[in-house]
């Protein structure tokens, strides 16, 4: 069963920024994608316009797709704040339904991970097709699980994240209830955040949940939704670091995979 548009993310958008500010290694890379689109582009789960933004900066027009109304709502406040401006929507990846067909669709930074079963991935890439014109491409960023970092995740609640906020810090403990079988990880965040003498200002728990995709499956779920032809490389080793990018180099477990699938 699909349940379809209007949803609510994990995070709320002062929380994500605070979070994710450290996830930086994605951008350029991201800008000069959509620049090289050849046609109208989408970002798909384009969030408060972390990628979504700097493109646009960057002069690249590039809609923006997200579920989440908060989401939305705080990337209209920035654009607004930024003198930008693009065709935001609010839909759901696995159905939504626009009058434009795109040369280039990009899900980035895992979004596509929050299809949780089979059909709501299928229905997503068949939906992304759909709004594809002839030729043109999905791309889509999303880690490919390594063994080791599977059984590490699943371990005690971990200090993940200790970064800088305003004048005091915000850190992050994570703890993963991994369902192998499945290859859902469900995950447990804890948020807090400090000011400069260190006492603590907030507390959040937030639970969210990521279906990891194998190599030979991707491929698979491309080729049922009607793909026929695609290509994958190593993106880059960290979302942290933005030397990491992969270059031309075999994949590896762990890796930060960039998806590409065309239509004919
Ligand atoms: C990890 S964030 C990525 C946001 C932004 N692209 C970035 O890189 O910072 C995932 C985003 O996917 C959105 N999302 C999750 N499931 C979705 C769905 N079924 N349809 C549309 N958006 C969805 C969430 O609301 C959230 O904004």
């Amino acid at each position: 069963m699909i349940a379809v548009s209007g949803g609510d993310y994990y995070l709320a958008p002062d929380l994500y920024d605070a979070v994710y500010a450290d996830v930086v290694a994605d951008i350029e890379p991201h800008v000069t994608l959509m620049r090289g689109a050849g046609g109208p582009a989408l970002e798909l789960c384009c969030g408060n316009g972390r990628l979504l933004l700097p493109a646009l900066a960057a002069g690249v027009p590039c809609d923006g797709m997200d579920f989440d109304p908060h989401m939305l709502e705080d990337l209209k406040a920035k654009l607004a704040m930024r003198g930008l401006r693009t065709q935001v929507m609010q839909g759901d990846m696995r159905d939504f339904s626009l009058p434009d067909r795109y040369a280039l669709i990009a899900i980035g930074f895992n979004s596509f991970l929050h299809n949780l079963t089979q059909a709501n991935q299928l229905a997503s890439l068949r939906c992304c097709r759909h709004h594809l014109v002839s030729g043109g491409r999905l791309v889509i960023v999303a880690f490919h699980p390594s063994a080791d970092k599977l059984i590490e995740w699943s371990g005690p609640e971990k200090l993940v994240k200790d970064l800088p906020h305003r004048d005091g810090s915000v850190r992050l403990w994570d703890h993963a209830d991994d369902d192998r079988v499945e290859q859902v990880r469900h995950m447990t965040r804890r948020i807090e955040f400090t000011d400069a003498s260190g006492g603590v200002t907030r507390r959040e728990t937030v639970h969210f949940s990521l279906r990891y995709i194998y190599k030979p499956e991707m491929e698979l779920l491309f080729r049922v939704a009607g793909f026929s032809s695609w290509q994958v490389r190593p993106a880059f080793a960290s979302y942290m670091d933005p030397a990491s990018v992969a270059g031309d180099r075999p994949l590896r477990e762990g890796d930060n995979l960039e998806w590409t699938a065309w239509r004919d």
